[in-house]
């Protein structure tokens, strides 16, 4: 079988990473989200007091950082150096800062050859904002998954309290509103379809479906 790219990008709660981490599994593929990456650096600049829009610091910090991610039962394992960082990311703290850090061309440059190493040899589905227009423009496929604001703040309400955290179903969509309103307007590789994506709304549908839907797209490229 030839090991493909795919691309998937899209805003916050959309289900990149469940159908990424889901088809990865089945194609016998690597899964790369990217967005860890994003959210590894903002922990380590606010745990260093770092201000989040001196991409200049940003940068050096970088250099600094041991950043590495390794596949793991439940999906992508986040490390810097040796302590693990997997949990400490998702925080409603680094969530909402994320998207300060995350438009720093200085921090977008170093983590876009990072990804491309990553995916070089193919065999990867990669999710995050930029995939399809700028990391990966030459991914096989290419999948821009979307559903209404109402709907994604709802899906990441319901696993909130499924994980026993406190949520509040209208901060939440207010704050997922914000985040995709900055990471659509930034300067640097900013949220976008790709022209040779395929749009994908999937406010009605559920998980399997979806996975059902990019499974067909995948074996339409391989064919
Ligand atoms: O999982 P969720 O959709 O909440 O976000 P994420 O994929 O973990 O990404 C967190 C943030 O990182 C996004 O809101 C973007 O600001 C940034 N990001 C980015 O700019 N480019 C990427 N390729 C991936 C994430
Ligand atoms: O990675 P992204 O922010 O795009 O979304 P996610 O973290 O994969 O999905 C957010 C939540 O929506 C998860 O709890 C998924 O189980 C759920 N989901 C859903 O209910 N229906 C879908 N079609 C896709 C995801």
């Amino acid at each position: 079988m030839k090991n493909i790219q795919i691309a998937l990008d899209g805003p916050a709660g959309a289900g990149k990473s469940t159908i990424a981490k889901q088809l990865a599994a089945q194609l016998d593929y690597v899964y790369i989200d990217t967005g860890a990456m994003y959210r590894a650096i903002t922990l380590a600049a606010l745990e260093q007091n770092l201000n989040l829009e001196d991409g200049q610091a940003l940068g050096e910090l970088m250099k600094s950082l041991d950043l590495r991610l390794t596949p793991g039962d439940q999906g992508q394992r986040v490390f810097i150096g040796e302590r693990e960082v997997t949990e400490a990311i998702r925080t409603n703290e680094v969530t909402n800062n994320v998207s300060f850090v995350a438009r720093q061309a200085e921090v977008r440059t170093a983590l876009v050859v990072a990804q491309r190493k990553l995916a070089e040899r193919g065999g990867i589905v990669m999710d995050g904002r930029d995939i399809g227009t700028v990391v990966l423009p030459n991914a096989e496929l290419k999948v821009f998954l979307t559903a209404s604001v109402e709907e994604r703040a709802s899906r990441r309400h319901r696993e909130n309290i499924a994980r026993g955290m406190d949520s509040d179903l209208p901060s939440l969509q207010a704050d997922i509103a914000l985040r995709d309103k900055r990471d659509s307007e930034r300067t640097v590789s900013p949220l976008k379809q790709a022209e040779d994506a395929i749009y994908l709304d999937t406010t009605e549908m559920n998980i399997d479906q979806v996975v059902t839907r990019l499974t067909e797209l995948v074996e339409g490229v391989l064919q």
